[in-house]
């Protein structure tokens, strides 16, 4: 029995961090990033660069790609790193500073597009499934003579060099919108087309949010899900390589996330281009994440310790812990190539740096053993 690949995106460092009070020094933020980066995570969301009188905590984000960029993290394999962007500002700034860099001091393999022209394609990490729209089983049984395999093992990657990566963000109602980056939807919509033109000239690959797709801070718990298919599937219409569905206040049930699915596999996004990234207030994300997984998703958003919220959603907590997440899928017997005991670890770590409690359940419990 072959256990099915799950890919987690870390977004501990940017939609953890973003709505934390006191400043955090750039040193702690990239011990954060050095650590996350020897758990098996491929992919970490490092910083944004938006404006910093919109989300101060944010602004040391050109430190965090510099040091990236100068000193790669060790890592025995490729990590993407990503930062979030609102506008064409925002990503001219980001290229400033990937273009401007020095190069990396030594090994591992230096940060690169990955795109790059030099390196041969590899398939991405999530697998290919038969039907999209079928509700896909977590485990497959392709040999049922191979054994188990171990949920530590790490995964394929669709990179073969370190890579930084941008991830744009538009909403899927007007309010949220228009509180989160002062644009409507369709002003916000055409700033995405102009980030996703740019950065494609520069072989950048683009991921993109719709936020508030199970409720919204400001026009309540039903956003309609046609509504998100539109924007998502306008979003990968434009080029964006995989969008992000976000349920930014956590107001989703498992009912209004399988609906949600539903309508975005019959308006024509397949399961593999979309990832989840659940936030946890309500402490549905992980039943949200399990209806996912049986729609056919697998990438899910996740943060250390449960650290996060949006500035621009008053009460929402963080992201699920990553530590709670990779321990349902291993024990759904699916692969991550996480290591749960280090991110356990580091989750301790980051919320002792912050004072501030550790929100991940499964962190906890592994540490007590
Ligand atoms: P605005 O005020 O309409 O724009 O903000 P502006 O163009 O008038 O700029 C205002 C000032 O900011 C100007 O400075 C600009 O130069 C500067 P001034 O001339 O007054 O000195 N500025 C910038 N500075 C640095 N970098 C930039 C930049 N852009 C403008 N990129 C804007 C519009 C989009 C910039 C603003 O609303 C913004 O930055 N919004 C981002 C808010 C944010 O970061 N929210 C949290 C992240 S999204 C999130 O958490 C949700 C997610 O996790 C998914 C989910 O859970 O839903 C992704
Ligand atoms: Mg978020």
């Amino acid at each position: 029995r072959r256990a099915e690949e799950v890919r987690v995106v870390e977004v501990g460092p940017r939609d953890g961090l973003q709505n934390e009070k006191t400043s955090i020094p750039l040193r702690t933020k990239l011990e954060l990033i050095r650590r996350l980066s020897k758990t098996g995570v491929r992919d970490i969301e490092a910083g944004s660069f938006v404006s910093p009188k919109w989300v101060p905590q944010m602004e040391n984000s050109a430190g965090v790609l510099n040091d990236l960029l100068g000193h790669p993290p060790s890592s025995p394999f490729p990590i993407a790193y990503n930062f979030l962007i609102p506008n064409i500002k925002g990503l001219q700034k980001f290229l400033a500073g990937k273009e401007g860099a020095s190069e990396p001091d030594s090994e591992p393999a230096p940060i690169t597009s990955p795109q790059d022209p030099n390196t041969p394609p590899t398939p991405p990490p999530s697998p290919k499934r038969d039907g999209d729209d079928e509700p896909a089983p977590i485990t497959s049984t392709e040999d049922p003579n191979e054994m188990p395999s171990d949920p530590n093992e790490p995964l394929k990657s669709s990179i073969q060099k370190h890579a930084v990566e941008i991830s744009l963000f538009t909403a899927a109602t007007e309010a949220f919108s228009r509180a989160n980056t002062n644009r409507t939807i369709a002003e916000s919509l055409e700033e995405c087309k102009a980030i996703v033109s740019l950065a494609k000239s520069k072989d950048i690959r683009v991921r993109g949010y719709v936020s508030v797709a199970l409720g919204c801070p400001y026009e309540g718990p039903d956003v309609a899900p046609s509504k998100v298919a539109e924007i998502t599937a306008s979003l990968l219409e434009m080029g964006v390589d995989e969008v992000s569905v976000a349920d930014t206040t956590g107001m989703g049930t498992a009912l209004k996330t399988q609906e949600l699915l539903k309508t975005l596999v019959a308006a024509g996004v397949s399961t593999k281009d979309i990832a989840l990234h659940l936030h946890d207030t309500f402490g549905q994300a992980l039943v949200n994440a399990v209806v996912g997984l049986e729609h056919g998703v697998r990438t899910f958003d996740s943060s250390v310790a449960g650290l996060g919220g949006c500035p621009f959603s008053k009460g929402a907590t963080g992201n699920v812990a990553t530590e709670d997440l990779v321990h349902c899928l291993h024990g759904l017997g699916a692969r991550t190539g996480v290591d749960v005991e280090k991110v356990a670890k580091i989750g301790a770590w980051i919320s002792k740096e912050l004072g501030r409690e550790n929100d991940s359940r499964a962190g906890k419990a592994l540490l007590a053993r």
